[in-house]
């Protein structure tokens, strides 16, 4: 059966300051990047996979009807459970109509991969964000394998691949650091015969790697460099049904707890949230911000650390992030900036050039996003400095989210510890990697109308 998709109509919001501080315990939605993946490689592996904790996202469940589309049998047993009947490696089918992959960069910069790989021709869309944002990054490394892409102008969506199923194993050096681009690459290995192998100058993510050796392939990891990885997978390996545990989603973690540093007086837990290393680059900044974080019950779930935060308000000062850190961090600077726009002193974030191509040109709308606000900011080459207001913001502005989810946590975040209140011009996105955000926030006290 195929989902039902109800983005979106335009849900505006004004965000005031609540009376009473952030209290509470609660649980955020699975991790959107291991969501993508478990659903892909389960519909890759032969056998039943059982997942636990998935991300009912909107983004997630494009995964899901994609995978469907491609023969796998997909079924929700219960809120966040669901099996996956895989078709084994190169089992897909030709999809018989346009893959919509909806906002989600993730699904169709990984997908592209899968698709390469396969004997058959398929297309995917996206929506107005995705289709604005470049596909070449992942055309260009995936044109080894012998696939054909069409794509409009830019390399951008809707995009044809005719793609080979005996594609040639790939060698490639990632040109940015992005694991989308890296997980395309290794995923096109699967298909292939001999080794792929992706060399990364900085780490990013590992969710691919890891999941690929739990499905039962060889993955090789050495480090290169200051910093950097040299990922090996080898080719058609049997993929066999494992059971998934997806740990709750530290970007998402990352909004709840960054209200409770600012509104004073609260204390908030986060409870099972992912702590990979290779995504915890937002924890170390506010920690070097002086943010009272403690972690506590760390542990490990299927295969990935995780642990509770519980951040308490406090004084916070201004940071410096260095380039190296961005891969693990790079969906935490809108929520950054409005903590350092809280902080005393200047922050400054380094080598920020990716953010231009997220949902939306993100350094650009994070500007926009406090400068409406009263927070001065400035734009230096690739590095963005927030001038710290040393507490409460003004506020009292208008923010335009540009169909990107976490601007609008972030916009929503910010009206909660300002002066005056926060507008926002549309929530409605938020669903696509954080669905019950508002009531999470309610039930801790943010007092947010419906
Ligand atoms: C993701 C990788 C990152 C991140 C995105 C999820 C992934 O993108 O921004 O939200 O799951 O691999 P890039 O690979 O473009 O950095």
């Amino acid at each position: 059966m195929k989902t039902d998709h109800v983005q979106s109509s335009v849900r505006a919001l004004t965000v005031h300051a609540p009376r009473a501080p952030l209290s509470g315990s609660v649980q955020v939605p699975g991790d959107k990047s291991i969501s993508h993946r478990s659903l892909m490689f389960a519909a890759l592996a032969r056998g039943t996979t059982h997942i636990t904790g998935l991300l009912e996202g909107e983004d997630v469940l494009r995964t899901a009807d994609a995978m469907r589309a491609l023969g796998a049998d997909i079924t929700r047993t219960g809120a966040g459970n669901w099996t996956v009947r895989g078709c084994g490696l190169d089992g897909l089918h030709e999809p018989a109509d346009v893959l919509d992959m909806g906002n989600s960069g993730t699904a169709a910069r990984l997908l592209s991969g899968i698709l390469a790989s396969h004997g058959f021709t398929s297309v995917m869309t996206g929506d107005a964000s995705l289709r604005g944002r470049p596909m070449k990054r992942v055309m260009d490394p995936l044109a080894a394998t012998g696939a054909v892409f069409l794509s409009r102008q830019g390399g951008r969506l809707p995009l044809a691949i005719q793609g080979n199923a005996n594609p040639p194993p790939l060698s490639y050096r990632l040109p940015v650091a992005s694991a989308q681009v890296k997980s395309a690459v290794l995923l096109a290995g699967l298909n292939a015969q001999g080794e792929t192998r992706v060399e990364e100058p900085v780490a990013t993510r590992d969710h691919t790697e890891n999941m690929l050796r739990h499905f039962g392939a060889t993955v090789h990891v050495e480090p290169m460099g200051a910093g950097g990885r040299v990922i090996t997978v080898q080719g058609r390996p049997e993929l066999v049904a494992r059971d998934i545990v997806v740990p709750g989603d530290p970007s998402s973690a990352a909004f709840v707890l960054a209200a409770a540093l600012l509104v004073p007086g609260s204390a908030v837990s986060v409870r099972g949230v992912g702590l990979n290393p290779l995504r915890t680059g937002l924890f170390t900044s506010l920690k070097e911000m002086g943010a009272d974080l403690v972690i506590s019950n760390e542990r490990v779930e299927g295969g990935e650390p995780v642990g509770d935060i519980t951040a308490t308000a406090g004084a916070l000062h201004g940071v410096d992030v260095p380039a190296t850190r961005a891969p693990s961090m790079i969906d935490e600077y809108p929520i950054l900036a409005v903590v350092a726009a809280h902080a005393t002193g200047q922050s400054r974030f380094r080598g920020l050039e990716e953010l231009r191509v997220k949902e939306s040109d993100r350094l650009a709308a994070t500007v926009a996003l406090l400068e409406a606000n009263g927070v001065r900011v400035e734009v230096v080459g690739d590095d963005m400095i927030v001038h710290g207001t040393g507490g409460a913001i003004p506020g009292g502005g208008l923010v335009q989210t540009r169909m990107d989810h976490r601007l609008a946590m972030s916009a929503i975040v910010m009206g909660l510890a300002a002066q005056k209140p926060v507008s926002v011009d549309d929530t409605a996105f938020i669903d696509t990697s954080f669905p019950g955000f508002i009531t999470l926030m309610n039930s801790i006290g943010a007092g947010l109308a419906a």
